[in-house]
């Protein structure tokens, strides 16, 4: 046997010997799932591969076993990793950019399963092997025939296998390399992984059955009529019982139908049928436009609260369950996000199926993305070089064709980071005359010459503004600024939700709002892609780019999502639905009104139901029911308070009015009684204590004594009431957070700790110690080697009863040009008290620009509870508002009192050695709490790609005081 021909694999030709492609159809027809343990057999390369292993005699039985689907480097990470290991890159190739060839070096699986044809099996029609998503390119062998070879790894490849299939046992061969010529198209920001890594079947196509569909399902908002015609095999019927229709292939029909739309997901059941095959569609009436300049759906203008997803699994990588498919779009849904951009490749089939069924709009990306070109000025970009069309064409094909029957999917995105180019425009032209009902994203050419949005990522506020006013820059081709200046404008991407933040959230909503033409975005991006591993005593942890000792790699990047990778929402993704809620709920205590205004596009608020409750110090002493009539979609009702909230006694605390929606009954995604929006407002009572009093101190053991307060003689306080106590002294440092460290311009971070600044390594000099009348006042100055700037800070004490005061005035001396990561004072405790209880913004964390979804309570929890757990190591957990604190165990507490309000954080470990750590087990729990109590912390922003902090979330240096109380009891 002579050795294979290899040439596909650096071929651009997209494949051979496939079939066209077709919907993904729901048919009765015959089908046969390949799934499961296939022989396995890993080469380094086309030169070390298995001559013969697609033979039907050839003896594999010493071969591995790998189950089909999954992607071979994601198995025995924690072991031998016998597959090689996942490799990270943004948009760096992880190869020789030479295209259209590749490395010698190229893992290269060798896949072989038998299979016995059913005995009931057709024996006429065609049969044809399906290939729902392999990466990155393959060649396919039944009974040792060539059928030929395919790329493009998340779109499906057909091949017709009939000839070579025979009754009983059957041999199918796949041999899958890791890198081939349409590599250079797939270059998304993810992990480089391998493998048939969707389901392959065996399909039956009967004669005369039915091909393929295409289902046109449009709703009149000014008839409510729906019209369906379905293109299909001539002489089939389709027949919607519900609706009484009963048509033929091509006719048309229309009855008046409930719309489909991401709010309200109406699908009507389906069958196209010849007398060879049954094929079930559920079908979403909904019409698509693009007019007045904005993206309607069944007349009206939308707003996307939506999210960028990539497939991600932490232990399978992007072979996903439907279990997990579903877990996604429930969590979504819970968190009021309407709306996924399938960045960067069309999905699994099954998850549109979900989308249609749940109700989210879909923005369907094609699988390309040519993004390393950008470092070399573009040259040899292919989406500009004519041998690269076909695989462009057929790459639009392969995704319009499958995801065509889809309600959910309300746009055609040609894919990502591309530049520009004819090839990408005659996707554009060949999907628009596929399928006209649906508009064309993209967002890798601003002069939009070819698209139908204006797309755009991580512009800032400003300019959003400019856009929403038609007020933006000319495009570079004059002749298509009137063209772009006049379509609906999207971020396809904004808000990158990297570690801690994304800040900002709440001033992108309040354009979408403002102006129609701003239809809301996608935050990038909804998941951390971390791989899972346990450290060798069992603790779980996640990976990311480096960590497995590629040698070129982008470290953390890769982990900027809404959740974790263990799918636990992150505190990003909580402000987000706070942010987005479709209901607002404002609390009006002057006029004793609540307004609720349904901020929804088509349903109105008849699902929810509205409770109230009013809490003193945040224990509640009323609740009930608010009657709240249903408020159509974009309009108000102003509801008085209720009865009962006027007939309370005098409030014994800080008094607060809260109000909910929460769903009225179950939902497909959540439970009645499921959250959905809030509003607050204080009602009476500020309790906004101020010192006063005071005693002198005495002189005692070389310190002082100020009552239970006891100091050393450099006047630093070590007890309170008998608990031993570290500082609290003057910090301005916080662990970076990606924000801090990351930045297109400039980056924080570094600035802090330079020569000049080192802000995480500051001295405190004492100046003077002085005993007054009414207390200790110790004056110093805080700066660090190397530095000439500092920080006056004046410390001082004084006793009120049991409640030792400490007013710190703070000044910064020479020249401050940066904003401070935060300016409060740092203590230490025992370990003991781990016990967390305070009143204010909870029960999350939430920083200066992220705290929408911080809503004043009494909380609960314990130091470690109040930790959260970024994959990589960074500030975090900051309470915000907090009137008052208290730590307690061991039988004491200490409880501090704000002056009015101060931001809090507990930990188990310092700011250093969060910094210092790179994974979660870096960080070891030491012996002390160390406690934080800020004036007042830097915002987050989007800096780690995108804009930074807004000015009024910085915190600028400046001449400030701000004061706590100490108690401590037994
Ligand atoms: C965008 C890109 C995304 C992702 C993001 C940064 O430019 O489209 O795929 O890389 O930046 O996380």
């Amino acid at each position: 046997m002579s050795r294979t021909d290899f040439t596909y694999v650096e071929s651009v030709s997209p494949g051979s010997g496939r079939r066209d492609p077709r919907a993904a159809l729901a048919s009765d027809a015959a089908a046969l799932s390949l799934d499961g343990e296939w022989r396995f057999n890993l080469a380094a390369g086309l030169h070390d591969t298995t001559e013969g292993f697609e033979a039907p005699e050839f003896d594999a039985a010493n071969w591995d076993t790998l189950a089909v689907p999954s992607m071979w480097q994601m198995h025995d990470l924690d072991g031998d990793a016998p597959y090689g290991k996942p490799a990270y890159t943004n948009t760096y190739y992880p190869f020789p950019v030479d295209p259209p060839r590749i490395p010698d070096a190229n893992p290269t699986g060798e896949y072989r399963r038998t299979f016995t044809l059913p005995a009931e099996w057709p024996a006429t029609g065609r049969t044809v092997l399906r290939f729902e998503g392999v990466d990155s390119a393959f060649a396919v062998w039944v009974n040792g025939v060539l059928l030929g070879d395919g790329k493009g790894s998340r779109l499906p490849t057909e091949f017709d296998a009939t000839e070579h299939l025979a009754a009983g046992e059957n041999t199918i061969a796949v041999r899958v390399h890791q890198w081939s010529a349409a590599s250079y198209l797939e270059d998304q920001d993810m992990w480089w992984l391998s493998g048939i890594f969707r389901p392959v079947a065996l399909v039956h196509r009967p004669e005369n059955g039915i091909e393929d569909v295409f289902a046109h399902a449009d709703y009149d908002h000014a008839t409510g009529l729906g019209t369906l015609r379905v293109e299909t095999t001539a002489g089939a019927r389709v027949t919607v019982p519900e609706l009484g229709i009963d048509i033929a292939a091509g006719e048309t029909a229309s009855a008046p139908v409930e719309p489909w739309t991401a709010e309200t997901p109406r699908l009507y059941d389906a069958v196209v049928a010849t007398d060879a095959e049954r094929v079930n569609l559920r079908i979403g009436f909904r019409t698509v436009t693009i007019e007045d300049g904005l993206l309607k759906v069944n007349g009206r203008r939308i707003l996307l609260r939506g999210v960028n997803r990539h497939e991600w699994d932490p232990d399978h990588g992007r072979t996903l369950s439907v279990e997990t498919m579903r877990r996604d779009l429930e969590i979504m849904k819970r968190h009021n996000v309407n709306a996924v951009r399938t960045s960067h490749y069309p999905p699994d089939r099954r998850f549109l199926d979900l989308c249609d069924e749940i109700g989210v709009w879909v923005v369907d990306e094609c699988d390309l993305e040519t993004h390393g070109f950008v470092h070399h000025e573009w040259r040899d970009n292919p989406s500009g070089v004519p041998m690269w069309r076909d695989a462009y064409l057929d790459r639009m094909a392969r995704m319009v064709e499958r995801d065509k029957n889809h309600a959910s999917v309300i746009m055609w995105s040609l894919g990502n980071e591309s530049h520009t180019g004819d090839n990408l425009a005659a996707m554009s032209e060949w999907a628009k005359q596929r399928d006209p009902g649906r508009p064309i994203h993209y967002e890798g050419d601003w002069d939009s010459g070819y698209v139908d949005v204006y797309s755009r990522m991580y512009a800032d506020t400003a300019e959003t503004d400019l856009i929403g006013q038609k007020a933006e820059g000319r495009t570079k081709d004059p002749a298509l600024d009137e063209h772009r200046r006049n379509i609906p404008f999207i971020l396809c991407e904004y808000a990158h939700a990297m570690g801690n933040g994304p800040g900002g959230l709440t001033e992108y909503q309040r354009l979408f709002e403002q102006y129609e033409r701003c239809q809301g975005g996608f935050i990038w991006e909804w998941i951390d892609h971390g791989v899972r591993r346990r450290t060798e005593d069992g603790r779980e942890w996640f990976a990311y780019g480096g960590d497995f000792d590629e040698p070129l790699h982008d470290g953390n990047f890769v982990i900027d999502g809404l959740i974790f990778p263990n799918r636990e929402p992150s505190p990003g993704l909580v402000e987000f639905k706070k942010v987005i809620e479709p209901v607002r709920i404002s609390v009006q205590p002057g006029s004793r009104t609540v307004t609720v205004a349904n901020l929804r596009d088509f349903a109105d608020t008849g699902d929810l139901a509205f409770t109230w409750t009013v809490e003193d110090e945040g224990r509640a002493v009323a609740e009930g029911e608010l009657e709240v009539r249903a408020v159509a979609a974009g309009e108000s009702a102003i509801v008085a308070f209720p009865a009962a909230v006027a007939a309370l006694a005098q409030p014994d605390g800080e008094r607060w009015l809260t109000v909910r929606a929460v769903l009225a009954k179950d939902e497909p995604w959540a439970e009645a009684g499921h959250e959905i929006a809030w509003g607050q407002s204080r009602l009476a009572g500020v309790s906004a204590p101020a010192p006063s009093g005071g005693t002198a101190p005495v002189a005692e053991g070389g310190g002082y004594r100020l009552g239970g307060a006891a100091f050393d003689a450099l006047g630093r306080l070590t007890a309170i009431g008998g608990l031993e106590i570290e500082g609290p002294r003057l910090d301005l440092w916080r662990a970076p957070v990606d924000n801090d460290l990351l930045g297109w311009t400039s980056q924080l971070a570094p600035r802090w700790k330079d020569r000049n600044a080192g802000l995480d390594r500051l001295e405190h000099k004492v100046l003077d110690i002085e005993s007054t009348a009414d207390g200790l006042t110790v004056s110093t100055r805080v700066g660090a080697g190397g530095a000439e700037i500092a920080m006056g800070a004046v410390y001082r004490w004084r006793l009120e009863g049991a409640r030792l005061w400490l007013t710190v005035e703070v000044n910064p001396e020479g020249k401050w040009d940066f904003p401070l990561p935060r300016l409060g004072v740092r203590a230490s405790v025992p370990k003991a008290l781990d016990q967390v209880e305070w009143f204010g913004g909870g029960p999350g964390e939430a920083y200066a620009d992220t705290r929408a979804a911080a809503r004043v309570g009494r909380f609960q929890s314990t130091v470690a509870g109040m930790q959260t757990p970024y994959v990589f190591p960074q500030e975090n957990g900051s309470r915000i508002d907090v009137r008052w604190a208290s730590l307690t165990g061991g039988g004491r507490s200490l409880k501090v009192f704000g002056a009015p309000e101060f931001a809090f954080t507990a930990r188990p470990w310092t700011s250093e050695q969060l910094e210092a750590a790179n994974h979660t087990y870096d960080l070891v729990e030491g012996d002390r709490v160390y406690v934080n109590f800020d004036a007042a912390l830097q915002g987050m922003g989007s800096a780690a790609c995108g804009p930074g902090v807004l000015p009024q979330h910085r915190l600028l240096p400046e001449a400030t005081a701000f004061t706590l109380g100490f108690e401590v009891t037994e």
